[in-house]
């Protein structure tokens, strides 16, 4: 049985639906801080499966569904994600993310959980300092958090790695996220309508703020420097679709059954830049809206652009969305549903 945390939340929920799709046994749990009911009703009409209404710190409870049920699967996705809070609040990032992390590998760890599957993110590279003729972050890329957030991510890394050195039986697969967009491919007499897809309160990544700005939503979209060492002077991301990393995660419990535990970087190996996704809104969508140039943010690096070579070698990883085009049409259509 496979325990999912943050299930309904954006990155969780799809890979719910993968799962549920594959007729696996899960439980989900979250507290819905930041993730929805009417995602998990939607998911559950997918197929039924059970949905626990809990909060990680209350570690009793938890223990007590490692006692229940045989859980010999955890994927890890409950965590804060908003950066700019996470240095407001660093206690509350460490807290949720760091601490209730320590909590479940322990008691995953000592219920004979074999595989343990972990969010983490490119923020726990920080700002990228390439050696010459290298532009792109492979995995063993120096690790220097800039934020509280990406700090608390690279804890609970170092921790999952700690223990499997003790238990052997305890393997884990870290994924380390750049930047997840689009929404759930489903088809509905031939358009794409999905189901499920981002929904962050307040909003904070590029895409769903520029859809929204395209919709009226927001009254405009504010590029953060125009003078970075880029073609056209804006960062560049590596945006990579949401059901393709859903798919990552599912390969990823395959991958710890013959191999050793192991860390990979989630991404296209390609970017765009903030013009480039703000053209192609205008593009798909044949609207026009305001567009603001602002100052730089403190640590917003130029360019993160992942190396995928590890993943696509040693997983055998294929993508099935690396098309900005998809990610903004399935995004778009998710945006004017919500
Ligand atoms: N969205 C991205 O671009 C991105 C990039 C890198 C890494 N990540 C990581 O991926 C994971 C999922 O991100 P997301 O974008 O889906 O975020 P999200 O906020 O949509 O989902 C997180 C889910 O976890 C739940 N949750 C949080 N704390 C909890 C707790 N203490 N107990 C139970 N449930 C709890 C929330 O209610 C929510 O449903 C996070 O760990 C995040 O750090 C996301």
């Amino acid at each position: 049985m496979i325990l999912i945390t943050g299930g309904a939340g954006y990155i969780g929920s799809h890979v719910v639906k993968q799962l549920l799709e594959k007729n696996e046994d899960l439980i989900v749990l979250d507290n819905l801080s930041t993730g929805f009911q009417k995602t998990i009703d939607t998911l559950q009409n997918i197929k039924k499966f059970c949905f626990i209404n809990l909060d990680l710190k209350e570690i009793h409870k938890v223990e007590e569904l490692f006692k229940k049920y045989k859980i010999n699967t955890v994927i890890h996705f409950a965590a804060f994600s908003q950066v700019g809070e996470s240095i407001q609040n660093p206690i509350k990032y460490y807290m949720n993310n760091t601490v209730n992390t320590i909590n479940l590998v322990r008691l995953a760890s000592s219920h004979g959980v074999n595989k343990f599957i972990f969010s983490s993110t490119a923020a726990v590279y920080g700002e990228p300092k390439f050696k010459l003729g290298k532009n792109l972050i492979d995995e063993d890329f120096r690790t220097n958090p800039i934020n509280p957030y990406g700090m608390s991510k690279l804890m609970s890394e170092k921790v999952i790695k700690d223990e499997a050195k003790v238990n052997c039986k305890f393997k884990y697969v870290i994924f380390r996220y750049f930047n997840v967009a689009g929404a759930d491919i489903y088809f509905d007499d031939n358009n794409i309508q999905p189901r499920i897809g981002e929904c962050h309160s307040p909003e904070t990544h590029l895409i769903p703020l520029i859809l929204k700005t395209a919709l009226n939503k927001r009254e405009n979209i504010a590029i953060f420097g125009d003078d970075y060492n880029t073609p056209d002077g804006t960062c560049i991301r590596d945006y990579i679709h949401v059901d393709d990393l859903a798919d990552i995660h599912i390969k990823g419990i395959d991958y710890i059954e013959y191999n050793d535990s192991d860390t990979f970087n989630c991404g296209y190996g390609h970017g765009y830049s903030v013009k480039e996704i703000i053209n192609s809104v205008k593009t798909l969508t044949q609207k026009n809206f305001k567009v603001l140039n602002d100052k730089r943010r403190e640590g917003d690096p130029s360019v993160l652009v992942s190396d995928n070579n590890k993943i696509i070698s040693k997983m055998n990883w294929k993508a099935k969305y690396d098309d900005l085009n998809i990610i903004i049409n399935s995004a778009y259509a998710w945006e004017k549903s919500i």
